[in-house]
């Protein structure tokens, strides 16, 4: 099943890649801030085809369509196009990411950084990879030491959940805080151990399946923002290497 998630992950990425730098037309969503294009509808209607080609009988919950629910044991969790501003801005930085759940567990989980052509990949149990070389979380033991990454929800204007304070107080007790724009890139660095810890909130189950099995797989930890326990559809999470959580836990509570 790996070997065809980063088939058709690739696939979508050609198609995005393709299109990068033409003219997009931009629909909005909820607001002004929450873009789709043409192509992130594209990259959606084929990968939606290859798994009903390939794994008909499989659930998917997939960014833009929704939900298709066939009782299976299989759910695809699916964002064809992660970091959509970015791309419809001209910024070369936006992914496919695309998770496998079984019986409610991440069992696979594939993000491909289309501009970078770089494939990270992990399966349930087996480490995570990053164009087939196995990749580690970082080793930083203090929050001092760290480079961190974030991402705001669309809804910023409105500061939910003090995430502008929360912002300026760990951008001074940190090394410094990085605003990428794409959330499933944002933990694929976060398993590569580039960033020691990212976190953010009003998440959607595409933004974060494949990346919470990769920085996991990775030796990472991921946690709500009390630390308790998270899975894929919970809202907003902290991932780190591990050593650097209990320490951002305290500007999160
Ligand atoms: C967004 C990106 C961004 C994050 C937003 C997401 P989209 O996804 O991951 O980094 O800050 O919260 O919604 O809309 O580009 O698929
Ligand atoms: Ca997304
Ligand atoms: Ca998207």
């Amino acid at each position: 099943m790996l070997n065809d998630i980063i088939y058709i992950s690739k696939e979508a990425g050609s198609l995005i890649r393709k299109a990068f730098g033409s003219k997009q037309d931009i629909e909005f969503k909820t607001n002004v801030k929450n873009l789709v294009t043409k192509t992130d509808k594209a990259s959606e209607l084929l990968i939606i085809d290859f798994i009903k080609k390939k794994y008909p009988s499989h659930n998917i919950l997939a960014e833009e369509s929704g939900e298709q629910n066939n009782n299976s044991e299989y759910l695809w969790v699916i964002d064809p196009l992660d970091g959509t501003t970015n791309f419809a801005h001209g910024l070369p930085v936006f992914s496919v990411s695309i998770g496998v759940m079984k019986n409610g567990e991440i069992i696979c989980g594939v993000i491909y950084d289309v501009m970078q052509d770089i494939l990270y990949s992990s399966e349930k149990g087996s480490g995570s990879f990053a164009n087939g070389k196995r990749i580690l979380v970082s080793s930083t033991e203090h929050l001092s030491h760290s480079l961190l990454v974030t991402g705001f929800p669309y809804d910023i204007a409105d500061n939910p959940e003090g995430a502008l304070e929360k912002f300026s107080s760990i951008t001074k007790a940190s090394r410094g805080i990085r605003r990428l724009g794409s959330a499933a890139i944002d933990l694929c660095y976060v398993a590569a151990g580039v960033f020691d810890g990212f976190w953010e909130i009003h998440l959607h189950p595409w933004d974060m399946c494949a990346g919470i099995l990769l920085v996991e797989e990775a030796g990472g930890k991921v946690t709500g923002f009390r630390g308790e326990k998270v899975d894929t559809f919970t809202k907003k999470i902290l991932t780190t290497n591990g050593k650097i959580h209990d320490e951002l836990l305290e500007f999160l509570r």
